[in-house]
C-alpha cells in the first residue's frame, strides 16, 4: 500500500497523497480509505495526477486567489461566506471564476464525501491559467480551479490547552493600497517571512505589525486582546483598515462575544496593548481560536487562557459540533 506523505500544506501539516493510493486491506481500527481525489476543473481525479501547468501565472507570479474552508461532520462551515469572500479577492485582482459559487459549493460538498474527510479542510484555489511568461495577466484567458478536500491539525493539543508564545515579526503586513489584505491572494510571501521569523525564534507564529506600525494580524490567524475598555471588559480587535484580512472565524467569534452581551470594539491596537491585556487569543479556520499566553516574552495575563477566551472556545466548539451553519 502506499503511504500518505506528510507535507505542508501553506505552512500546516497536511496529509495528501502524493500518489494514487492502491486499495487498502480493511482492518477493524481502521475503516478503508476511499482514495483520495482532488476536483479540477469540473472533474474528480486522483490527488497524484492532479497538476497545474508550469506556465500557469499561479505558479509563474502567485496571481490567484484562495480560500481554505473547515468541514464539520460533514456540514462545510459558512461556505457561503468563504464563497462570497472568494469571489470579492477574485473580483479585485480582475480574475473571472469559470464556475458559479453554487457550482463550487456542489464540489466542495461532493469531494468531502467522496473523500469521506467529513471533519477536515478544503483548500479552494483559483489560479489565474497558462499563459505567456510576461506578466500581462489577460495572456491567461483560461482560469483554473481546484479543490482539495484533506485534514489539518495545526499547532499541538497541548497550545490549545496551555497557550502560545509568540512573537512579533519585523516583516511588516502589505500597504493596503499596495496588494489589500483583504483579498486571500496566492501571494503569501510575507506570511511566509513572518512564520520564517516565528520559526527561527522558536515559535509557532508570528505578529504582523501594519505599515503604521499598529497591530495587523498574525501570518495565518485574526487576533484579539481581552481588556477594560470604558471600564468594561471588552474584546478588541484591530479593525478592517488596520492591513487584516476580514476572517471568517473573525466574524464568528465577534458575533457570539455580541450573543453574550460582551462588547467588541475595533480599533487600533499596539504592542503595548498587547503585553498589557487581560487575554489574548487567535482565529482562523484552521487554527479555529487558540489563548495567547505570551508575546515578546511579555505574559498575558496569569500566563494561562483566561475565562472569556475559555468561554469563547466552548462557545465555538458547541457552534461547530451542534450546527455548523453552512450560512
Ligand atoms: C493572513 C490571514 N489572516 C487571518 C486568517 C483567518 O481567516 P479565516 O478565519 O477566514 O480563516 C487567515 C486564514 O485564512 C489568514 O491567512
Amino acid at each position: 500500500m502506499m503511504m500518505d506523505s506528510t507535507h505542508t500544506l501553506h505552512g500546516l501539516e497536511s496529509t495528501v497523497p502524493t500518489e494514487p493510493q492502491t486499495a487498502a486491506r480493511p482492518s477493524a481500527a481502521a475503516p478503508p480509505q476511499p482514495q483520495r481525489e482532488v476536483w479540477l476543473d469540473g472533474a474528480f481525479v486522483p490527488a497524484g495526477e492532479a497538476a497545474v501547468s508550469v506556465f500557469d501565472h499561479g505558479v509563474l507570479y502567485g496571481d490567484g486567489v484562495f480560500e481554505g474552508i473547515r468541514s464539520y461532520n460533514g456540514r462545510i462551515f459558512k461556505l457561503a461566506t468563504h464563497l462570497k469572500r472568494l469571489y470579492d479577492s477574485a473580483k479585485s485582482i480582475r480574475l473571472d471564476i469559470p464556475y458559479s459559487a453554487d457550482e463550487l459549493g456542489d464540489a466542495v460538498r461532493q469531494l468531502v464525501q467522496r473523500n469521506g474527510t467529513l471533519d477536515g479542510y478544503i483548500r479552494l484555489v483559483v489560479t489565474r491559467g497558462a499563459g505567456s511568461l510576461g506578466l500581462n495577466p489577460f495572456s491567461s484567458p483560461n482560469p483554473v480551479v481546484f479543490i482539495i478536500a484533506d485534514t489539518i491539525k495545526l499547532y499541538p493539543q497541548e497550545m490549545y490547552d496551555h497557550g502560545m508564545h509568540i512573537i512579533t515579526a519585523a516583516t511588516v503586513a502589505n500597504h493596503p493600497a499596495s496588494l489589500s489584505p483583504r483579498v486571500k491572494s496566492l501571494n503569501y510571501l510575507k506570511n511566509v517571512l513572518a512564520k520564517i521569523e516565528a520559526i527561527d525564534a522558536g515559535a509557532p507564529e508570528a505578529i504582523m505589525l501594519n505599515a503604521q506600525g499598529f497591530v495587523a494580524e498574525c501570518t495565518s490567524d485574526n487576533l484579539f486582546i481581552v481588556a477594560p475598555y470604558h471600564d468594561k471588559t471588552s474584546l478588541l480587535t484591530p479593525p478592517l483598515h488596520a492591513s487584516i484580512l476580514e476572517g471568517v472565524t473573525r466574524n464568528v467569534v465577534i458575533q457570539l462575544a455580541h450573543e453574550v452581551d460582551l462588547p467588541v470594539v475595533q480599533t487600533d491596537l499596539t504592542r503595548h496593548d498587547l503585553y498589557v491585556a487581560d487575554e489574548m487569543f487567535l482565529t482562523g479556520t484552521a487554527a479555529e481560536v487558540i489563548a495567547v499566553t505570551q508575546v515578546d516574552g511579555r505574559k498575558i495575563g496569569t500566563g494561562e487562557p483566561g475565562p472569556v477566551t475559555r468561554r469563547l472556545i466552548a462557545a465555538f466548539r458547541q457552534l461547530v459540533a451542534d450546527q455548523a451553519p453552512e450560512d
